[in-house]
């Protein structure tokens, strides 16, 4: 594999374990402030984050790449309201979007047509994701200042589970 996508890859690798830092930490917030559905919901997105690490993890030992771990930075944890935390985690996934855009072209520019292909299976999940907290952003503005409604909302969000995906 080209150098420049190979670290490139392993750039990404990090990036996706430290999403799931991200929202273990965020899942903690949310323990703390008695909003346990809320925190479920993110420590499935935390399973969900490692689900998709160890997919690009297994794919770089396919591919012969030598996976040298980096270290995880300390995540994001000064939130001031859970809609606060949700708009932090939008912004973040905004950002893997962007990463993930970059390293198709790099992809592309090298030739290396089965790492593109790869690559856009996280493409369209980056779709889902954005779209998926960009629709709690809008329940929470909702119902932020009722909180029976925020309670209900956070009893919806306690039935998550992990689905893996193929
Ligand atoms: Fe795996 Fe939410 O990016």
């Amino acid at each position: 594999m080209n150098k420049h996508l190979e670290s490139g890859l392993l750039k990404q690798l990090n990036r996706e374990f430290h999403s799931a830092y991200i929202y273990l930490g965020m899942s903690s917030y949310c323990t703390d402030k008695d909003l346990n559905g809320f925190a479920n919901w993110l420590f499935v997105q935390y399973e969900e984050e490692q689900v998709h690490a160890m997919k690009i993890y297994k794919y770089l030992l396919q591919r012969g790449v030598t996976v040298e771990l980096d270290s995880i930075s300390k995540p994001v944890s000064d939130f001031s309201s859970i809609l606060d935390l949700f708009k932090k985690a939008l912004a973040h996934e905004e950002f893997m979007t962007l990463s993930f855009n970059e390293l198709s072209d790099v992809a592309m520019e090298h030739r290396d047509h089965a790492t593109y292909n790869f690559l856009q299976w996280f493409v369209n999940e980056q779709v889902e994701e954005e779209s998926i907290f960009q629709e709690i952003i809008s329940k929470i503005e909702r119902v932020e200042s009722n909180s029976q409604a925020l309670y209900m909302l956070d009893r919806e969000l306690e039935n998550r589970t992990l689905q893996v995906q193929a």
